[in-house]
């Protein structure tokens, strides 16, 4: 009996039954090479379905040469991607996935980079991507798109999929057509309502005709209603029962956000749990023949059942929860939920590389993007049991041990603190972001789990490693600040000048609250990413008077890849802090700075406190000792070079399976 029998009762939908209701929705893994689906999307997929997935939605076809998007997207109106989808569709439904293909054209927000076409659109309005104008489609033109939606889904059918799902979210070619916002037209595919949704009936009705009775067509659309220019949910409800009424769709997903505030898309952390359920429930009060599927910040599989037992959706799409572990479902339905790798909303890596035209990865799961190479989200024992020492409990630290654990190994893990996560934990201690902490809850049940013997307040050094007589040591020991306040804008100053004059803390210590601020802070943020963002929210919350000084034309310019960083800048701003751009702090005097932005005349800010959140140096000391004492040994993380928890977890990761 699982503890979530709603979320594990079986829905069928035309052709195909769903084993369960949680769907590895569609989203961009950007993973094609030369526009083909290669070995990276098939080790993707086929794990999620291995994982226990009930439906995978694989990521959009561009439908047209216009609607191209991304590097790593797939090639557009040729056949040649069918014999490489057809690997994928056998392999997830081997696995027991229904397996469908989302179809798209962007309509005005595309991106000439990669297409090297001018963007098409109802009205010619400009593309929110980049400011181009688009190109108004002709009648011509749009026949060809109509078509063109077809002949992809033909090349899915073809190449096995069971369904498509078309891409009508967030403002895209086929929502834009229904939207009067972007529809200005007044021919045929403008004005009324009926006019407005005939570029998605003809689409979908042809569909139906050239692939069958059981084949799946299904709708993506999103509510904004926030947005004056996006359509009310009342507004979305009609369209919807229009097309209910003519059974031209099998189910409809509702996504959150739009191009026109692309925030909510993939909310971060300063979004709510379950965003998109209430608009799936609305939905569902006028759709009689459509399934309806609530998606966004679902996350987990508690949050999942809540869903469909309370009846507002009946299916739930979990894309970064499966992205972060693979096996969310069958966890979940074995009675495991507490063995779930918890994704933190952080978008670090999924679409803070998707934002960067790179193939998508998982912070906390590297092994997502490369499981062809790395054997899934699984482990091989490893030939020969060793004995293995790790030093260091922080996020390197703490993969190690676990990989290690997982392939067999007998593991000490030995920590200097009272406390495992090391400065990963103080990043869960800044506002928002207590999911790290959920994250390290977890890595240290897995730990327990896997009989790792946890050694706190364990200062190692090379005498006490030598003498502990591992025959593997992975040294984990982290970084710490400079201490000298150096900055990439003024490089000729190996320290800041007047640092001497006291008051000046690193963000490390006012997280670890090792030292007390004064009321008014001037933090200087080296970096745009969250260590110096967090920690200005942080002492701003706390009611800090916070001016920040960055090098960078903004600040948190570092989380804009996350989407996190307008909500950041927002709740600075309402918090009173002042922001000091493309600037460095030319000297320190103890109770005031200098700022210079290098253009105006500098300024002199009182402060009673500086806290610097800048590139921290490699705590590498423990790695030079045992250099040359003949023992094995692994560096990780930021004791190799000072960055992100990304690398260090990376790493671990890979040098834990090579042991
Ligand atoms: C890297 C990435 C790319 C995405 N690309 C698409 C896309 O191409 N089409 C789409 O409908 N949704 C896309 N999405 C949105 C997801 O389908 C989903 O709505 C969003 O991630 C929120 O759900 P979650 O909280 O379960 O992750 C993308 C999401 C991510 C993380
Ligand atoms: S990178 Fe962050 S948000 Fe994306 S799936 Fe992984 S943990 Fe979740």
């Amino acid at each position: 009996m699982t503890a979530f029998p709603n979320l594990f009762s079986p829905l069928t939908i035309r052709g195909a039954t769903l084993r369960n209701r949680i769907v590895f929705g569609s989203h961009t893994a950007n993973m094609a090479e030369n526009g083909l689906p290669g070995e990276r999307h098939l080790g993707y997929y086929r794990e999620r379905a291995i994982g226990g997935a009930g439906m995978i939605v694989v990521e959009p076809v561009p439908v047209h040469e216009t609607a191209l998007l991304t590097r790593g997207n797939f090639r557009p109106g040729s056949d040649e991607v069918i014999p490489h989808f057809r690997k994928i569709t056998e392999a997830v439904k081997a696995e027991g996935a229904v397996i469908c293909n989302q179809l798209y054209h962007v309509g005005q927000h595309g991106d000439f980079d990669n297409s090297f076409q001018p963007n098409w659109s109802p009205s010619g309005l400009p593309s929110f991507h980049d400011s181009d104008g688009s190109h108004q489609m002709s009648e011509a033109e749009i026949e060809t798109a109509i078509e063109s939606f077809v002949q992809a889904a033909r090349r899915a059918r073809d190449a096995g999929f069971q369904g498509v799902e078309l891409f009508a979210a967030y403002n895209a070619l086929i929502d834009q057509f229904w939207t009067p916002f972007n529809n200005r037209r007044d021919d045929r595919w403008g004005g009324s309502l009926e006019n407005r949704c005939r570029f998605a009936a003809e689409i979908a009705s042809r569909i139906r005709k050239m692939a069958g009775e059981d084949f799946i067509i299904g709708l993506a659309i999103n509510l904004h209603p926030e947005i004056d220019a996006s359509l009310s949910i009342e507004a979305t409800q009609e369209v919807l029962a229009w097309f209910d009424s003519r059974a031209l769709f099998d189910y409809v997903t509702c996504g959150t956000g739009s191009y026109f505030d692309f925030t909510g898309i993939i909310p971060s952390v300063f979004f709510a749990d379950k965003l998109g359920a209430p608009y799936a429930e609305a939905l569902k009060a006028v759709c009689k023949h459509m399934k309806v599927q609530a998606e966004s910040h679902i996350r987990t599989p508690e949050n999942a059942e809540y869903v469909i037992s309370s009846g507002q959706a009946d299916t739930v799409s979990i894309v970064r929860g499966q992205i972060a572990d693979p096996h969310l479902a069958n966890k979940a339905r074995e009675g495991r939920p507490e063995d779930i790798r918890p994704c933190l909303s952080c978008n670090q890596m999924c679409w803070g590389r998707r934002f960067r035209d790179y193939w998508i990865s998982c912070l906390i799961n590297p092994s997502a993007g490369r499981e062809f190479e790395w054997g899934g989200d699984r482990f091989t024992p490893a030939a020969k049991p060793k004995k293995v020492l790790v030093v260091g409990g922080g996020p390197a630290g703490l993969e190690a041990a676990r990989v290690a654990a997982e392939r067999g190994h007998r593991v000490t893990l030995a920590e200097a603190s009272d406390k495992l996560g090391g400065q990963f934990r103080l990043a869960g201690l800044q506002p928002r972001r207590h999911q790290i902490i959920d994250y390290l809850d977890w890595q240290e049940r897995q730990l327990n789990k896997l009989q790792v013997e946890v050694r706190l307040n364990t200062p190692m050094d090379a005498d006490e490693v030598t003498a502990f007589g591992a025959d593997v040591v992975i040294m984990a020991t982290g970084s710490q600040p400079t201490g000298d306040g150096f900055q990439r804008a003024l490089p000729h100053h190996d320290r800041l000048p007047g640092i001497e004059n006291g008051n000046v803390f690193s963000a490390e210590e006012v997280m670890a609250r090792q030292v007390r601020p004064g009321k008014r802070v001037l933090l200087l943020d080296e970096g745009g990413n969250w260590k110096g963002a967090g920690t200005a929210l942080y002492l701003a919350e706390a009611g800090h008077q916070v001016t920040i000084v960055t090098p960078l034309g903004m600040v948190a310019k570092e989380v804009e890849r996350t989407s996190a960083d307008i909500p950041i800048r927002k709740r600075l701003k309402a918090l009173g802090a002042t922001f000091h751009t493309d600037a460095a702090v030319k000297e320190w005097r103890g109770n005031a700075a200098v700022i210079t932005d290098f253009a105006s005349p500098d300024v002199e800010v009182e402060a009673d406190t500086l806290v610097i959140a800048a590139t921290n140096k490699a705590d590498d000391w423990l790695a030079r000792e045992l250099d040359g004492s003949g023992l094995e040994t692994i560096e990780v993380g930021d004791s190799v070079a000072a960055r992100t928890a990304v690398m260090a977890i990376y790493e671990a990761r890979k040098k834990a399976m090579e042991i």
